[in-house]
């Protein structure tokens, strides 16, 4: 199967198992945004609570937070947000579709990574490079990403705001309040999962670019002396998240971003890369911010951001780590890395193999027929048993057991449990087939 009709394979799953869902399908849809079935949701919240409890909840230093979506505008002037928060646009000249002019090049086979956006041009100019429809393209010029909104019932410029474009900023502006509160010692990270939004040109292949998005963020405050050090060690942390994720550690690939390349705030950035099926594309990311955010804050809002190191008079504004996870690429890699087709008695089937910790559905459990009252009372029985032990547990009792063991690996359950007659009539074990072999075992209920 080439990669393509891996991604279509993948993205049609997705839809019809409830994992994901074009966003306002019932409208025809609005581009760039996805709605999450009960799989979907319960794939992410295991995603997003596995970061927490790595991340957060099993380390001393982190402090968590949950910012406010809105915020003043000068958080937006002092991040340099307003002004470099851009892409480059052009326009086709006859339908007025317009694009974004790197990917225009990446689609006629050129790397636009390092280009200015005048060398952008040149070359499609050298090249006669047109719009997908054919047609001559504009030249182009910058469009900034942020979602534009205002704030209360008078529209005029001092009601502007913006629907943030990364969680970071909401961990800058608490910078001052953490530190006054718990005094943390330095290094010391705060740490924030939510929402993000970027107006991009041309959201594309599913999930990957879209226009409302979830980030989990970390700000790690460093003494400046020691940021290379403190950056390889995020680069270790990140690794082992990987590992984590069951991501196969060939495919992901760290890719030191040129200066010209790099966002305006970093001295330094790496890009994990994922080979997913649309290609090597960006996972997540680790730049050395320094100080250049608090900075910033500082001369805005004219209050200081230095640290005081305790018990001494040594006071300087730290520098800062950014490790920056984009749940939705993560998704795309967890759901492209389960995503396997293989034969079972001669007939092809489609199997999710999640970790067993990132699956939606642990167990499932069946009575082996469903007209027969003493199988689905003792069915019943086993299931709110594993329920109450694990929680994501489903009742299926859909169809006959051939048809429900195709069910559930299409949905990546690891374990089926079926209550048949030996359960009631024998020794009281059930059977428990593994998703991965389809080797089926006897256990007993107090086993499971
Ligand atoms: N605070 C730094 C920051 O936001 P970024 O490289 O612009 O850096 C970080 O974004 C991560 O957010 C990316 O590595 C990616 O995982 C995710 N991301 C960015 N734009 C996205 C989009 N349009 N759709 C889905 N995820 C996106």
């Amino acid at each position: 199967m080439n990669e393509e009709t891996r991604m279509d394979q993948i993205v049609s799953l997705a839809k019809r198992r409830g994992f994901i869902f074009q966003g306002s399908d019932v409208y025809g849809g609005l581009s760039g945004t996805w709605d999450y079935g009960p799989l979907g949701v319960a794939l992410k919240r295991n995603i997003m609570n596995l970061w927490w409890q790595m991340f957060v909840d099993g380390r001393d230093d982190m402090y968590g937070v949950d910012s406010a979506i809105l915020m003043n505008q000068k958080v937006w002037q002092a991040s340099g947000h307003v002004d470099t928060f851009v892409d480059p646009l052009c326009e086709d000249t006859v339908n007025k579709r317009r694009y974004r002019t790197d990917h225009i090049l990446k689609d006629n086979g050129i790397d636009p990574d390092g280009m200015t956006m005048e060398q952008m041009d040149a070359v499609i100019a050298e090249k006669g490079i047109t719009s997908p429809d054919g047609n001559p393209l504009s030249p182009s010029r910058t469009f900034n990403m942020m979602f534009r909104t205002h704030v209360g019932p008078i529209a005029d410029d001092s009601s502007v705001s913006y629907l943030r474009p990364e969680t970071a900023q909401g961990i800058f502006t608490n910078y001052r309040n953490i530190v006054d509160s718990f005094y943390p010692d330095l290094p010391f990270g705060i740490a924030q999962q939510g929402k993000a939004f970027r107006n991009e040109i041309s959201p594309r292949d599913f999930v990957f670019r879209s226009r409302e998005f979830e980030q989990m963020e970390i700000e790690y405050f460093i003494r400046p002396d020691n940021w290379e050090a403190e950056f390889d060690k995020w680069v270790g942390l990140c690794r082992e998240w990987f590992r984590a994720l069951g991501l196969p550690e060939s495919s992901v690939h760290e890719f030191e971003v040129p200066e010209e390349d790099r966002a305006h705030y970093s001295k330094r950035t790496i890009d994990f890369e994922f080979d997913y099926p649309i290609g090597r594309e960006e996972l997540m990311g680790i730049a050395y911010r320094t100080d250049f955010d608090l900075n910033n804050i500082q001369e805005h809002s004219g209050r200081s951001m230095e640290y005081i190191v305790k018990g001494t008079n040594e006071r300087f504004v730290p520098h800062v780590i950014e490790p920056s996870f984009g749940v939705e690429r993560v998704i795309m890699a967890v759901l492209s890395t389960a995503y396997t087709e293989d034969e079972v008695n001669s007939e092809k089937r489609i199997v999710m193999k999640f970790p067993e910790h990132l699956a939606p559905v642990r167990f499932a459990v069946s009575p082996l027929l469903k007209n027969k009252p003493e199988l689905v009372e003792k069915a019943r029985e086993v299931y709110a048993h594993v329920k109450q032990k694990y929680g994501a547990v489903m009742w299926d009792d859909n169809g006959n057991i051939g048809r429900r063991y195709r069910r559930q690996d299409e949905i990546g359950t690891p374990y089926c449990i079926v209550v048949d007659f030996e359960t009631i009539e024998g020794d009281g074990t059930v059977t428990i087939r593994d998703r991965d072999t389809t080797e089926q075992r006897r256990v007993t209920i107090e086993e499971l």
